[in-house]
């Protein structure tokens, strides 16, 4: 079972990183050629651009039609399945991970006590909330207004993210703002664009002019996704890091961080349309290093304590706050096997993981997981003082 949830979690989380390429790169890949199509030879009606490119041994001509071409092709490419197969394989392993190992994944119960169903029901409910208020932004008068629009979904975000730090584990409030961010990505293509293509093809077919007004919002909800890509992929890399994610004001960190990216991506759609400004590119970068240095100075000073103490002493904290998780063959319940496959049964395991050790258990407190077992700043400050003095094993 504990084997079978390994390779399913390796599986889907393959998937939905090469899924999620295929659907980005596609993506900026549309944008890109968008940008920089001219009018060229082709004055037929309806031809809004063209492009040449050379790529892999030949040469390719792009046209674009706007509306639509008076006539459809035999075979139409939608770009659709890259988008749905990133969410549809996202949402398995959220599922996965936070869901089936909701107890120990979702739930902080040194936030907020829930039991595992209610975690569960808050993490779906703001999936659907977040699609509900942002659908609702983009048809209010605000969503005519790029700016006005984006400001109001970053307000919007940003209280998610604060809202949801407040009730589920850090890593799982992050996870849930990147799934909203994600959802309501491939909601766009599902419920929006694609069919709004598909109705003017059919109107085309009918012999009908294209209602511009369908393109229209289409192209709204492309760009919109087009600046959440950068943000919402740190989101899903961020568990990597937990100067960020387990911090305080760890939501404070992600807004910057998002701001970062949105910036960064407006540089380059800017230089795609030939008006490349690079102090908006120097902007993000500000932002980015800003919050880095924000981030470090608003991180709490770890628990001290001169007194070393023996091997003993620390195997003692460790074998009653971490051991149940973290040893060869771990007895907490949900968890198969050691996180990460750090182990701190030996010396040596402890040596070897110290300063990760150090961030998780001292620094901050994102270890043990929710605290379960009460650890105290005194044995923090033990452990830490510890690890500083070398981690000997006397
Ligand atoms: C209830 C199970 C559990 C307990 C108890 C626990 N951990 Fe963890 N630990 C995890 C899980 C799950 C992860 C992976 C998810 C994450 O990084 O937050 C993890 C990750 C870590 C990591 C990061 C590993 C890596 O390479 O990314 C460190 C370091 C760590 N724990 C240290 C500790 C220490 C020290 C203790 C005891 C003070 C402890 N943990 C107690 C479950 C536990």
């Amino acid at each position: 079972m504990a084997a079978l949830e390994a390779w399913a979690n390796l599986a889907l989380r393959w998937l939905h990183l090469v899924a999620g390429i295929a659907w980005i790169g596609s993506s900026f890949y549309f944008m890109w050629l968008d940008s920089h199509l001219k009018p060229g030879a082709e004055r037929r009606d309806g031809v809004a651009g063209e492009l040449w490119s050379v790529h892999s041994g030949g040469f390719y001509r792009q046209i674009k039609f706007m509306v639509a071409p008076s006539e459809m092709p035999e075979t139409l490419h939608w770009f659709k399945w890259e988008a749905y197969t990133t969410w549809i394989s996202g949402f398995l392993l959220l599922a996965l991970i936070f869901y089936l190992g909701a107890d120990l994944n979702l739930v902080d119960k040194a936030k907020l006590d829930l039991a595992p169903w209610q975690a569960i029901g808050i993490g779906l409910g703001s999936l659907a909330a977040g699609w509900i208020a942002y659908d609702g932004l983009c048809r209010s008068p605000i969503g005519q207004n790029l700016r006005a629009f984006g400001a109001a979904w970053f307000v919007a975000l940003t209280a998610a993210g604060w809202g949801l730090t407040r009730v589920f584990s850090d890593l799982g409030a992050f996870m849930h703002v990147g799934a909203i961010i994600g959802t309501v990505m491939v909601a766009n293509v599902l419920l929006i664009i694609i069919p709004n293509q598909r109705k003017v093809v059919a109107q085309v077919l009918a012999g009908q002019a294209p209602d511009p007004s369908l393109g229209k919002q289409a192209k709204q909800r492309s760009v919109h996704n087009n600046y959440m890509t950068l943000p919402v992929l740190l989101i899903m890399i961020s568990n990597h890091y937990p100067m960020i994610f387990a911090a305080p004001l760890n939501w404070l960190w992600l807004a910057g961080l998002g701001v970062a990216g949105v910036t960064i991506r407006h540089f380059f759609n800017l230089k795609n349309q030939g008006k490349t400004q690079p102090q908006v590119l120097a902007f993000g970068a500000l932002v980015f290093v800003l919050v880095a240095l924000a981030n470090e100075a608003a991180r709490p000073k770890p628990p001290t304590t001169d007194l070393v103490p023996t091997y003993a002493a620390v195997r003692a904290i460790v074998d009653q706050h971490c051991i149940t998780c973290h040893s060869a063959n771990p007895t907490h319940k949900g968890v198969p096997m050691a996180p990460a496959g750090t182990m701190f049964d030996t010396p040596e395991g402890l040596r070897k993981h110290a300063e990760k050790i150090y961030t998780r258990a001292v620094a901050t407190t994102s270890m043990p997981q929710g605290n379960e077992t009460g650890m105290t700043q005194a044995e923090r400050a033990s452990l830490g003082a510890w690890i500083k003095a070398g981690a000997k094993a006397d």
